[in-house]
């Protein structure tokens, strides 16, 4: 996708479309009457007769006629100016370009650099959310498709931008647009990848490609160099399966004087079976995606890569399958975990905290001031808050202000939920120090609270992604299957801390 910045107007760019936005009430606009003008007042017949089309996500296409360059434009329902936010140009930009793709045109011309976006958000954060909507919108995965898929790919977008003073700055916005949004488009392709394509060696491997891409550092831990580490909970979770446990570190510098460092963690389980404490087998293969936080994680450093802020970051994904065999964990059994915490296991299906457990702990030791972690961890998670927000624990509401900022900059939602001394009693064990399930009721809040103690006095927070990894359907800038949930909020966070204080 090209995207390009012109100063000429907007009726003289041949194009398959021009995309026109357009408000609900609205009394005077200027480039849509040019627009009708040029058109011998078919827009405003349209407008009046169609009442409709100024709601929020419609879209009308109107052949053109040769009165303009543009041989289609499409009017844009944007819904009440002061219900406008940049999440919801995010969507529309994804909606039109999914229609324009429909329409089979590839390029296209864009009017969402005027006066008013400019007032309500600045031009460069709109080109930047613009450029993601229409690169996460037109997302497919068609890896395993044997017929060739006969959508045209959206080849150009030229944006209008009357101020030629911020031209570079624009264009640099509009690709950082890009660099985000290809990220989180490749942690969806390794979601939605089948747990036989992405093992814990495959996304070890696809970890090394990274780093060896994007200058990053890239350690993988095998299962000798775990057992060296004391890595007993990882590896308890990794008995039961064939397939090697690998824990990936990636780490990036960016601020060597600093002491600062942020840890990233995500949960990277490629298939959760349950283990001895099986799964039932409506659903199971939905399981894949139990690894969508660590997708997440690679996809934030993708972006990191590339970006370069002044921060230094490690990321960690402890990798393995969750599976049931005769060398299995079994409940009753007790275990170690790396910092010395014995675990008594209730049910091997609680095996996220189990890795996250070490992941979190090897973090601390490898000098993490600061912590995320990441995971599709709760089905409670998901009755509790279906699939509009992520849930939040923490254990330090400063850190979490900062994410909570990111987030809200982002649309991507998060919902702390409370973590009470009392909750803390339901994962205590009669014969180990903890026990890995505190039954059914907070089964979220347990959860955190069972890696919060790994934590300990470290800044950290932890965000159940279990309801919004995936989508069950395509809405505004998500495609059915998964997410990619996370990257943009994260990335969002490390540039504001490194711009801020310097990180
Ligand atoms: N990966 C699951 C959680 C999950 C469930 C994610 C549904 C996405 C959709 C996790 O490992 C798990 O099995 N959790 C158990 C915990 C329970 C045994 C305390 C759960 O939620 O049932
Ligand atoms: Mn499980
Ligand atoms: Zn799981």
């Amino acid at each position: 996708m090209q995207i390009t910045l012109t100063q000429d107007s907007f009726l003289n760019i041949p194009c398959d479309v021009l995309i026109v936005p357009i408000f609900k009430e609205e009394t005077a606009n200027p480039v849509l009457m040019e627009i009708d003008q040029a058109l011998d007042g078919h827009v405003s017949k349209i407008l009046s007769q169609i009442a409709t089309c100024t709601d929020f996500g419609q879209t009308v296409p109107v052949y053109t006629f040769g009165k303009i360059k543009a041989n289609n434009i499409l009017l844009a329902g944007m819904g009440q100016v002061d219900e406008l936010s940049l999440d919801k140009i995010r969507s529309i930009s994804a909606i039109t370009m999914r229609r324009v793709r429909q329409l089979n045109c590839s390029s296209i011309a864009s009017i969402f650099l005027n006066e008013v976006f400019d007032k309500m958000f600045t031009l460069e954060s709109v080109i930047q959310t613009v450029v993601e909507g229409a690169i996460l919108g037109t997302y497919e995965f068609n890896y395993y498709k044997t017929k060739p898929q006969d959508k045209k790919p959206i080849k150009t977008i030229c944006f209008f931008a009357k101020d030629s003073d911020r031209n570079a700055i624009l264009l640099e916005r509009a690709r950082k647009g890009e660099i985000i949004a290809n990220s989180v488009n490749n942690a969806r392709n390794l979601v939605n990848h089948p747990s036989c394509y992405t093992t814990p060696s495959q996304m070890a491997q696809y970890a090394e490609e990274l780093a060896k891409q994007y200058d990053l550092d890239c350690q993988v831990l095998d299962r000798n160099q775990m057992q060296e580490e004391k890595m007993h909970a990882l590896l308890a979770v990794a008995k039961g399966s064939n397939e090697p446990p690998k824990m990936i570190i990636l780490t990036y510098k960016g601020d060597p004087e600093s002491s600062e460092c942020i840890a990233l963690i995500g949960k990277g389980i490629t298939f959760d079976s349950g283990g001895i404490s099986i799964k039932p087998a409506q659903g199971m293969g939905e399981m894949k995606d139990d690894m969508a936080g660590g997708a997440s994680v690679l996809g934030t450093m993708e972006a990191i890569g590339q970006l370069r802020p002044k921060a230094n970051i490690i990321a960690i994904v402890p990798c393995t399958e969750n599976m049931p065999s005769g060398t299995a964990l079994k409940p009753g059994d007790v275990i170690f975990s790396q910092k010395g915490t014995t675990i008594e296991i209730i049910s091997t299906d609680a095996e996220g905290r189990l890795i996250l457990a070490d992941a979190v702990n090897h973090a601390i030791k490898l000098g993490a001031t600061k912590i995320v972690d990441l995971a599709t961890l709760t089905g409670a998670c998901v009755i509790a808050l279906g699939s509009a927000a992520s849930g939040v624990l923490t254990n330090n509401e400063e850190w979490w202000g900062k994410l909570k900022a990111a987030s809200l900059a982002t649309g991507e939602k998060m919902w702390q939920l409370p973590a009470f001394e009392e909750y803390k009693e339901q994962i205590k064990s009669d014969i180990a120090d903890l026990k890995n399930t505190g039954g059914r009721p907070a089964g979220t809040i347990t959860a955190g609270l069972f890696i919060a103690h790994f934590a300990a006095e470290t800044p950290w927070i932890h965000i159940d992604i279990a309801g919004t990894a995936n989508s069950e359907k395509e809405t505004g800038y998500n495609v059915k299957g998964a997410t990619g949930v996370g990257v943009r909020t994260l990335v969002e966070l490390i540039q504001r801390l490194a711009t801020e204080h310097g990180i």
